[in-house]
């Protein structure tokens, strides 16, 4: 499973891009506000950290305007992912940029056939939302056990790229089912290390080799 990181955050970026755990990076227009920085300046600035696709999301919502953002956003780095809406115009524009050789990610997938869509349009990623719908009430994991099912049926290459995660539990079942990648929440990445069983051990094997009085080396 690859992991992307879910940010516009550069300081987080590097950090988890320098301990070798980074396969990409997901951003969006609310992890931008978050950021507060200007979008081709911060992205730029991603992409020459990590080496795998930066997704950077249009904001248009009709095809012609969405190519002419589209066409922006791509110029910014070699590395760059256009992110476009799960709608009739952004599959348009998915077709079209994915023929141009772009690479390209469908987000706000909530079903099967929103990704059997994208599929089709050619799309190199679909964002299924599990957090979101999880919050609603339904249950996000069953979308991506249903479209794994979907693409595996029919042999699409179109990579399912877990979104909106929101816990290690997310990440563990995604994985199970076979996502091919999760985009994390920097602090969720980094929950993922985490077990009390090992910090425990940890405490305990320093604890007895300080009582040998040993060095290595
Ligand atoms: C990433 O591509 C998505 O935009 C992101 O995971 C959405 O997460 P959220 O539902 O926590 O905002």
């Amino acid at each position: 499973m690859k992991f992307f990181v879910d940010t516009a955050d550069v300081k987080e970026i590097r950090e988890l891009n320098d301990l070798g755990l980074l396969d990409g990076v997901t951003t969006n227009p609310s992890l931008i506000l978050k950021a507060g920085r200007d979008i081709k300046e911060v992205t730029k600035e991603i992409c020459d950290i990590v080496d795998g696709p930066v997704s950077a999301e249009v904001t248009a919502t009709e095809y012609a305007e969405i190519m002419r953002e589209a066409a922006v956003l791509a110029k910014i780095a070699d590395n760059i992912c256009i992110k476009l809406p799960l709608t009739l115009d952004g599959l348009k524009a998915c077709k079209a940029l994915t023929s141009d050789g772009h690479q390209t990610n469908v987000t706000l997938c909530f079903s099967a056939t929103q990704a059997l869509l994208a599929a089709k349009a050619g799309a190199t990623f679909i964002s299924p939302f599990i957090g979101r719908l999880d919050d609603m009430g339904f249950d996000g994991m069953e979308v991506i056990a249903e479209i794994r099912q979907v693409y595996d049926n029919y042999g699409f290459e179109t990579e399912i790229l877990a979104a909106s995660i929101r816990s290690v539990d997310h990440v563990k079942r995604a994985a199970l089912i076979g996502a091919d990648v999760a985009t994390i929440p920097p602090a969720t990445l980094k929950a993922l290390v985490k077990h009390p069983l090992t910090d425990k051990g940890l405490e305990q094997f320093l604890a007895d080799w300080a009582k040998t009085g040993q060095k290595i080396g």
